[in-house]
């Protein structure tokens, strides 16, 4: 199994360029599904979740050609089967879009539960909420989702949870449908956007992404795109913050600064230096980090999944900060790591209590997740001495090069496969 290893304790410093979206790239490949023409995607991060992705749409029929590490040509054509049975996708959340595009183009899907995961328990009520008013049946069988519809009439759907995934998927489901759907209480993440962007670019008649209310007119038929994925704000975000704990100066180059506002703002707020640019921003850290109180919220509230990243900052503050997990049931399961590390935090339920202290030390840990995992190499680099990271699979199911962006930072890391190798680099950096 692989690790991260590294010698921590030294400033980031420099520039890095930022991938395209994963979450947007996960929606806008199971779309290709909607048009029987060329979609050529560009921006597409080559990471494990995206990969899962494009085999998952070549098992269903699809033909996917790679043109270069981050741009892949799909055809949906010779798709026959709305069927989809792929271990590796029951694994993903994501998997739920394959619901929507297949019911949107064929009228019926047949796709692995998307199963609950270490970060709480996560249901698609209301993705079903809305197949069923487009007209869908669906129902689950041997831990299927099985959907099917004669028609796809258009409708008003209010969702009770503001969810991003059932937002996308609703959208994609009602592009083709009859008539006029409405989703109510829409999720209003950059990534609806680049979804409803990239359906409008193959015809697609959407209006009103980004805002709480999406109005969809069904059309005939979609055709084929040249499309390319924006930034993603969560790696963005993510190399921020190591700006800040580290104590650096970096500049994160090719991302939208609107999008990273309730990032750039706790960072100021902690006392970072944030400077934004057209298309970039610059993060000096602290001297002394201050501490803050910080809640998830749908976009463009703090998001969820920079809550571990800005926690685990939060531990080398100069005081006591509060973060509330609003979003998932059971996302602070990295907190007994960081303990690990010296971090005094206390979590009650989905509260955590963090008291800041000097700094952290170096030890082995295990990221439970995605974004916890970054958070705990954050940490590692933050730490004097040598940390490893076991589990560095879940942290590339979304960073690409996260090791050699932070390398070109002037981080000190690097990835093992064994003791020998972490032995090697131990004597290698001293
Ligand atoms: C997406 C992101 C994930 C991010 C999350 C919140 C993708 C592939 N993943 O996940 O990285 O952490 O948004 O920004 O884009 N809920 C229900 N019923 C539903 C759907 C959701 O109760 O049918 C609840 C969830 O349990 C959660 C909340 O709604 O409490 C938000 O979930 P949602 O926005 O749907 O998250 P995902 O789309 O799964």
């Amino acid at each position: 199994m692989s690790q991260y290893i590294m010698k921590g304790g030294l400033p980031l410093t420099g520039e890095v360029n930022i991938s395209g979206a994963k979450n947007a790239a996960l929606g806008i490949i199971a779309g290709a599904i909607l048009t029987d023409e060329d979609v050529h995607i560009d921006n597409v991060p080559d990471v494990r979740d995206t990969n899962i992705m494009l085999e998952a749409m070549k098992e269903l029929g699809a033909s996917v050609e790679r043109i270069d590490r981050n741009t892949v040509r799909i055809n949906t054509s010779s798709i026959r089967n709305a069927a989809i049975d792929d271990d590796y996708l029951r694994m993903m959340r994501a998997s739920y879009y394959f619901i929507g595009a297949l019911l949107g183009k064929h009228h019926e899907a047949e796709v692995p539960l998307p199963g609950g995961c270490v970060i709480g328990s996560r249901p698609i009520d209301q993705h079903v909420k809305g197949f069923r008013a487009l007209g869908a049946k669906i129902h689950i069988e041997n831990g299927n989702v099985i959907a099917k519809a004669d028609r796809l009439v258009g409708d008003e759907i209010y969702l009770d949870k503001v969810s991003v995934g059932a937002t996308i998927n609703i959208m994609m489901a009602a592009v083709l449908a009859e008539g006029r759907t409405i989703i109510g209480n829409a999720a209003k993440e950059p990534h609806i956007v680049d979804m409803a962007n990239f359906l409008n670019s193959m015809g697609a008649n959407i209006r009103g992404a980004g805002t709480d209310v999406i109005r969809i007119k069904g059309v005939n038929k979609l055709h084929g795109t040249e499309y390319s994925i924006i930034p993603d704000q969560i790696e963005a975000g993510t190399f921020m913050c190591a700006a800040a704990i580290t104590k650096g100066d970096v500049t994160v180059k090719n991302i939208i600064p609107k999008h990273m506002e309730s990032v750039s703002a706790k960072l100021e707020e902690v006392g970072c230096t944030v400077i934004e640019y057209d298309d970039a921003i610059r993060v000096i850290g602290p001297e002394v980090i201050k501490p803050a109180n910080i809640m998830t919220l749908p976009y463009p509230g703090f998001p969820t999944d920079m809550q571990p990243q800005i926690t685990t900052l939060l531990a080398l503050s100069s005081g006591t900060s509060m973060v509330v997990e609003s979003i998932f049931d059971s996302r602070f399961k990295y907190v007994d790591e960081l303990i690990r590390m010296g971090a005094d935090i206390r979590v009650e339920g989905n509260i955590a209590v963090v008291n800041g202290i000097n700094e952290f030390s170096p030890a082995q840990i295990t990221a439970p997740d995605l974004r916890a995992g970054a958070a705990l190499v954050l940490a590692g680099l933050a730490a004097d001495g040598i940390t490893i990271v076991n589990e560095i699979e879940f942290i590339q199911r979304g960073y690409e090069h996260f090791e050699k962006k932070l390398a070109e930072l002037g981080a000190t890391i690097d990835i093992v496969d064994s003791e020998r190798e972490a032995k090697k680099f131990a004597m290698k950096v001293g």
